[in-house]
């Protein structure tokens, strides 16, 4: 979700009036993504690199993030949807992560759709974290996402199919690192805050329309010998 400042600073709004319209954009894409038939979202809302941002604008969107949970609630469990905040807990205001606890407990029986709401998120420091709660035992790939999973407070996680990136920037800052191994990567110049329900769909043809071989070949290719 990336672009709410600079598309408010374009229209000679504050930043924050950004966030504010990003945070309804949640809203629509979420709903979306649950008629697309997608089994889990995961939102980048907040990054462990964010806290270096001006003190208002990191704690209006502590209160944003509460506002969202507190006012989506009710709308997630009617509709299966299932809330997992992931990141750090330790950092975050106590009355979110209050909040984040409610809202996970509320929506558990949720079986339609996964929404993972990334805060104070660093794919980094959970391959870290992760590392140091091993111990020195023997890791497999899955002990070792099981252990990730762990820290992040995410529950069972599979490999992301499809990132999408909002806002013209074309990098993954620290986000599910070790979960994109083989994701499809999609960027877009939109920005958040306009980012509409059939920009989402045609992320997903486009991802559908990929030839996704994971280090092989076509399966064409491989019969021909
Ligand atoms: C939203 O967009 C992402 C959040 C951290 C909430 P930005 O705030 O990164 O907007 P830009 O990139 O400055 O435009
Ligand atoms: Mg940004």
């Amino acid at each position: 979700m990336d672009g709410n400042g600079r598309w408010a600073t374009a229209r000679g709004r504050p930043r924050t009036s950004g966030h504010v319209v990003g945070a309804r954009v949640v809203r629509t894409i979420v709903e979306s993504a649950e008629n697309a038939g997608i089994g889990a979202l995961t939102l980048y809302a907040f990054s462990a690199d964010n806290w270096k941002r001006p003190t208002r604008e990191v704690s209006m969107l502590m209160r944003l993030f509460r506002r969202y949970l507190l006012s989506e609630m009710d709308r997630c469990v009617q509709n299966g949807v299932r809330m997992r905040i992931i990141g750090r807990r330790d950092r975050i205001p106590a009355e979110l992560r209050r909040t984040a606890e409610t809202a996970e407990e509320t929506t558990r029986g949720g079986t339609r759709l996964d929404l993972r709401i990334a805060l104070d998120y660093s794919a980094r420091d959970a391959m870290v974290m992760a590392a140091e709660r091993a111990g020195g035992r023997a890791l497999t790939r899955d002990s070792f996402v099981r252990l990730m999973n762990e820290v992040t407070h995410a529950g069972p996680v599979r490999d992301v199919d499809l990132l999408i990136r909002t806002g013209g920037e074309q990098r993954l800052s620290d986000f599910l690192l070790w979960e994109c191994a083989y994701a499809e990567l999609y960027f877009t110049d939109v920005m958040w805050p306009e980012f509409s329900p059939a920009d989402l769909l045609a992320a997903v043809r486009e991802f559908h329309a990929r030839d996704r071989r994971y280090g092989g070949v076509q399966e064409s290719v491989a019969a021909a010998g």
